[in-house]
């Protein structure tokens, strides 16, 4: 009952977000990650990544949450361990746990451990293979439940506390009740099911979303194609209300650390188990030609890209996080590149990009900076200032007003009218006329 010790493994978006609503929700906890500049920032009162509420709520909670690169020191008085270390993709499409067991066998320590808790992100059965190691590395006593997360970056602190669900897999009662303790104060129903269970909602919940992702950009295409427009679709049909309005926004594909790789992991879970999943093939592939579609439609009204300069506004892969992980920007620059186009680039959150596409671009401090002199802007992130930007100031400053809106964030009537052609996902092109 009450309060607990908890050691949250790693120290990313979900491992911190966990910590810190775990301790304010009074937990005692440390979270634990392997890179020490990471904890170096996080013991000096900074953090390392921007999510809205998460330096709040770690601030906040201060006397309750602390730092460590030593596995030892996180578990020895812990009574619930949380794994929330990442999962990345191994050349066969499977999960490389090998996070996982590292979390594992550092658990030796631990003198009051009660239960292990996988939130990473898993194949369904690595449950079944966590407990089987648990069992053979003595651990029969501690409970072991799988609690998949379900929040969205940019208001992960807000879905924590305020989810639509808690889903807790165990096939141990008092390990369920436990960490459904844990959880009081969270403001959602808690679903108890086998630990199996769980890691499937966790991948079907976000394959459906995808889903409606990539039925909606294949709405758009059609619509580009007869000549309606999708806004207007989509807000009618968002209106019945057994599909709702949600994840029906046409644009340049969905990116981010989750959608893509879990899609592509619920694909490699129904091949191995020798069942071809087309729906969910079929949703993967539009979303990888949906930025490549953007450039091509783009390419043919400006007649090429060599020699020209395209202006990227935006680059993470959604507004209101810095996260660029398979951001459609990077597919868009490195295919404008592989053109022999230019780039100039704005983001206001992003830092400092290494590496190819992005160390050949010029990074400008402001969207007009970023248009000055281009051929063509694109919209790939729908930032709100973009929105509230002096458009004809951007159309006065590019060699062409040619702006591709990727996100449908502004109105081709107005754009038209500052004179700008003006392209979006699923609506007729605007010419300018002014
Ligand atoms: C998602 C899930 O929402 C969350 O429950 C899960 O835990 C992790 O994955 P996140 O990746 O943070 O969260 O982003 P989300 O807001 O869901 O958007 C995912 C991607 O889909 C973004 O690239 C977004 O731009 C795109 N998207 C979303 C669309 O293109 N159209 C939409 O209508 C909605």
């Amino acid at each position: 009952m009450g309060n607990r010790r908890i050691a949250v493994f790693g120290a990313g978006y979900i491992g911190l977000v966990t910590g810190a609503c775990f301790a304010k929700l009074g937990h005692e906890v440390v979270v634990r990650d392997i890179q020490d500049e990471r904890i170096a920032v996080l013991r000096g009162g900074g953090v390392p990544i921007h999510e809205d509420g998460l330096a709040e709520l770690i601030a906040q909670n201060a006397e309750r949450l602390t730092f460590t690169v030593d596995a030892q020191e996180a578990v020895r008085d812990a009574e619930v361990v949380y794994v929330c270390v990442d999962t990345p993709t191994t050349p066969s499409g499977d999960a490389d746990l090998s996070r996982i067991w590292q979390v594992l066998d550092s658990l030796h320590g631990a003198r009051h451990l009660a239960a292990v808790v996988v939130k990473s992100t898993v194949p369904v059965g690595t449950g079944a293979r966590v407990r089987a190691a648990m069992d053979s590395a003595g651990l029969h006593a501690v409970g072991y439940a799988a609690n998949p997360e379900f929040t969205a970056e940019g208001r992960a602190v807000q879905d924590f506390l305020h989810p639509d669900r808690v889903v807790i897999g165990s096939d141990d009662p008092d390990t369920t009740k436990l960490v459904a303790q844990l959880h009081d104060g969270v403001d959602g129903p808690v679903v108890e099911m086998d630990v199996a269970s769980a890691e499937m909602v966790k991948l079907a919940a976000n394959a459906l979303l995808a889903t409606k992702v990539s039925f909606t950009n294949e709405i758009a295409t059609i619509c580009e194609a007869t000549g309606a427009d999708v806004e207007r679709v989509v807000g009618a049909v968002g209106l019945d209300h057994r599909l709702g309005p949600h994840f029906m926004r046409a644009g340049l594909g969905y990116g981010g650390s989750c959608f893509p790789k879990d899609s592509r992991a619920l694909r490699a879970l129904s091949g191995n188990a020798g069942y071809a999943f087309q729906l969910i093939s079929s949703v993967i592939e539009v979303n990888d030609l949906q930025p490549r579609r953007a450039i091509q439609r783009l390419k043919e009204e400006l007649g090429g890209f060599q020699g020209r300069t395209v202006a990227l506004l935006g680059m993470a892969f959604k507004a209101g996080t810095d996260d660029i992980r398979e951001a459609p920007s990077t597919i868009i620059a490195s295919r404008l590149q592989a053109e022999g186009a230019s780039i100039r680039c704005w983001d206001p959150l992003v830092r400092a990009l290494d590496g190819a596409p992005w160390s050949s671009t010029t990074r400008c401090p402001s969207p007009l900076e970023a248009m000055d002199g281009a051929d063509a802007a694109v919209v790939v992130t729908e930032w709100p200032q973009l929105q509230e930007l002096a458009w004809d100031e951007a159309a006065a400053v590019m060699r062409r007003p040619l702006l591709f809106d990727g996100r449908n964030l502004l109105d081709p009537v107005q754009m038209g009218a500052i004179g700008f052609t003006y392209m979006s996902v699923g609506r007729s092109t605007v010419r300018g006329t002014a």
